[in-house]
C-alpha cells in the first residue's frame, strides 16, 4: 500500500473520537432496556465482571492490533489478523484466519451499520417530531404513532438520507478534518444534553404513584440481587460490553489504525472504555431509568426495545418543559449514533483504499451509495408490508449484530495473544505510559479473558438453540407467514456478502 496514511491531530481528538465511535445507541437505547429486562441490580453484576475480564483487556488488544496494522499500511483488520497470525503458525492457517476476520468485519460493517443507519434516522425524525409537537396530544397512542412512523415513506427516507448524507459529508474530509472535528463538536454536546436530562429526570417531583420515585428506579439498577442473577442475564450483559465497546467489529483497530508509532495505548484505551461506561451505566443508567420508573412504574421499564421511541414519548408529553427535553434526548441519541456509524462507513472508505486504490472523496461517495442500498430492505419491510415486526432487521441483528462480534473477538484474541506470541506484550507496552505487567498479560490477557469469550459463544450458541433461531423458520417468524420470506431474505444477504468478501480478502492477502 503506498499511499500516505494520515494521523490523529491531538490526543484530545484522538480520545474523543475513539470515545464517540464508542458511545452509541448501544449506550442509551439499548443499555438501559438490556439492564431492565434482565433483572437491573442482576444485570451488572456481571456486566462489571465482563467489563473487567473482558472488555478492557480485548479493548486494549484491539488498539494495538490496529497501530501495528497501520504501521504497515493497513486500516482494516483482514491483513491484521494475517500479519500477526503469521509469526505463529503455517501461512495457510494465517490466510484462512485473516479472510475469516476481514469478511466479519465487513459483514459487521455493511449490515450491522445498515439498520443502525435507519435508527439513526429516526432519532433525528423524533427530534423533529418533538420540537414541532408531533406526537404531543394525548389522545395520540405513542405505539401507533411509532407504528405509523416507519410505514410512512416520506418520514423514514427523508431522516434516513440525511444522516447518510451527513455521514458522507463526514468521511470525505478524512481523520482530521472530518472523523476528529465531528467529534469535537458532537462529544462535548452529548455530554451537555445529558447532563441537563440528568437534572431533570432527578428533579422530577411527583410522581404517579408515591411509591414511583426516581430514587427507586435508581435502586432497580443498583441494587444487586444475586437471586435474580441467571445464565441469560449473564449472557446478555456480556453481549452489552462487546456492543457498548465496539468490540469485535473491527472498527477500533481502524481508528488505532491512524496513530503514531510512539502513541500510548494503554492509557488511552482505559480512558475511552471509562468515557463510554460513564455514558452508559451514570448518564444513561441515571436518564432513562429513573424517567421511565417515575411515570410508567416497573413495568414501563419492560417495554424493551419501544423504551426510547414509544415509552419515554409518552412521558415527555406528560412532563413540564417535556418538549424541551424530548428534543435533547432524540438529539443526544442522533449525536451518538452519528458518532459511531462514522467508524464504520470510514472502515468501508479504508477497505476501498487499500484493496482497490480508490480516494477518499470517490471511496465516501460509493459507500453512501452502498448503504442506500443495503438499508433498503430495512426500510421497505414495514412499508411494504404494513407490518410493525421488523424481521429483517431482527434476523440480521441476531447475527451480525450480536453473535458474530463475539466470533470476531475470538479470532482477534487468539491471533494476537496466542499466535503473535511474546510480540504481543510488547506492542501493547510500547509507547504506554501504564505497562501492562507480564503476569497480567499471561493470566488475564492469554487465559482468562479468551476463556470469558469462548464461554460467552458456547453458551450463546445454547441459548439460540433455544430461543428457536437456528430453525428454519426461527420462532419470533412462525407467528407472520408473510413476513418468513424478509428472514429468509436476511440470510441470503448475510451468505452471499460472506463469500463474496471471503474470495475478495483471501485473493488480496494471498498476494501480500
Ligand atoms: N459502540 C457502539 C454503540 O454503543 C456500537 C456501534 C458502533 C454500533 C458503530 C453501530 C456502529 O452504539
Ligand atoms: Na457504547
Amino acid at each position: 500500500s503506498s499511499h500516505e496514511r494520515e494521523h490523529w491531530g491531538s490526543k484530545l481528538g484522538l480520545i474523543l473520537a475513539m470515545a464517540g465511535n464508542a458511545i452509541g445507541l448501544g449506550n442509551f437505547w439499548r443499555f438501559p432496556y438490556q439492564a431492565a429486562k434482565n433483572g437491573g441490580g442482576a444485570f451488572m453484576i456481571p456486566y462489571f465482571a465482563a467489563l473487567l475480564f473482558m472488555g478492557i483487556p480485548l479493548l486494549i488488544i484491539e488498539w494495538s492490533m490496529g497501530r501495528y496494522g497501520g504501521r504497515y499500511g493497513y486500516g482494516t483488520i483482514g491483513p491484521m489478523v494475517y500479519l500477526q497470525a503469521k509469526e505463529g503458525t503455517t501461512k495457510k492457517v494465517a490466510l484462512f484466519l485473516g479472510s475469516l476476520a476481514g469478511a466479519f468485519a465487513l459483514l459487521i460493517v455493511v449490515l450491522l451499520n445498515s439498520y443502525y443507519n435507519h435508527i439513526i434516522g429516526w432519532t433525528l425524525g423524533y427530534a423533529w417530531l418533538t420540537a414541532t409537537g408531533g406526537y404531543m396530544d394525548p389522545s395520540v397512542d405513542t405505539g401507533a404513532y411509532f407504528v405509523n412512523y416507519i410505514q410512512s415513506p416520506w418520514l423514514v427516507f427523508t431522516f434516513w438520507l440525511i444522516t447518510l448524507a451527513i455521514l458522507w459529508y463526514i468521511a470525505r474530509g478524512g481523520v482530521q478534518k472530518g472523523l476528529e472535528r465531528l467529534a469535537k463538536i458532537a462529544m462535548p454536546s452529548i455530554y451537555i444534553f445529558a447532563l441537563i436530562l440528568l437534572i431533570r429526570a432527578l428533579t422530577l417531583g411527583t410522581p404517579v404513584k408515591t411509591e414511583w420515585t426516581p430514587i427507586k428506579g435508581l435502586d432497580f439498577l443498583w441494587s444487586p440481587r444475586w437471586d435474580e442473577l441467571n445464565w441469560s442475564a449473564t449472557l446478555a450483559a456480556a453481549g452489552q460490553i462487546f456492543f457498548t465497546l465496539s468490540l469485535g467489529m473491527g472498527i477500533i483497530q481502524n481508528y488505532a489504525s491512524y496513530l503514531k508509532d510512539e502513541d500510548d495505548i494503554v492509557t488511552s484505551a482505559v480512558a475511552t472504555a471509562s468515557l463510554n461506561e460513564f455514558a452508559e451505566v451514570i448518564f444513561a443508567g441515571t436518564i432513562v431509568i429513573p424517567i421511565a420508573f417515575t411515570f410508567l412504574g416497573p413495568d414501563g421499564l419492560k417495554s424493551g426495545v419501544g423504551l426510547s421511541f414509544i415509552a419515554l414519548p409518552n412521558v415527555f408529553r406528560s412532563m413540564v418543559g417535556g418538549s424541551i427535553v424530548g428534543t435533547f434526548w432524540f438529539l443526544l441519541l442522533f449525536f451518538a449514533g452519528i458518532t459511531s456509524s462514522i467508524a464504520m462507513f470510514n472502515y468501508l472508505v479504508a477497505f476501498l483504499e487499500e484493496q482497490f486504490n480508490i480516494d477518499r472523496k470517490k471511496g465516501s461517495t460509493l459507500i453512501f451509495a452502498l448503504y442506500v442500498i443495503a438499508g433498503l430492505p430495512v426500510a421497505l419491510e414495514p412499508i411494504l408490508t404494513k407490518t410493525s415486526e421488523l424481521l429483517y432487521l431482527t434476523e440480521l441483528d441476531n447475527w451480525v449484530g450480536s453473535y458474530l462480534l463475539v466470533l470476531l473477538g475470538l479470532i482477534e484474541i487468539i491471533t494476537a495473544v496466542w499466535l503473535f506470541k511474546e510480540k504481543g506484550l510488547e506492542e501493547v507496552n510500547k509507547g504506554s505510559y501504564w505497562k501492562i505487567p507480564r503476569w497480567f498479560y499471561s493470566i488475564v490477557m492469554k487465559l482468562i479473558t479468551p476463556a470469558f469469550i469462548v464461554i460467552l459463544l458456547v453458551f450463546s450458541t445454547v441459548e439460540y438453540a433455544r430461543n428457536g433461531y437456528l430453525k428454519l423458520v426461527p420462532d419470533f417468524a412462525k407467528n407472520y407467514p408473510n413476513l418468513i420470506p424478509w428472514v429468509f431474505a436476511a440470510r441470503a444477504v448475510m451468505v452471499f456478502l460472506f463469500v463474496l468478501c471471503f474470495i475478495t480478502i483471501y485473493n488480496a492477502l494471498k498476494n501480500m
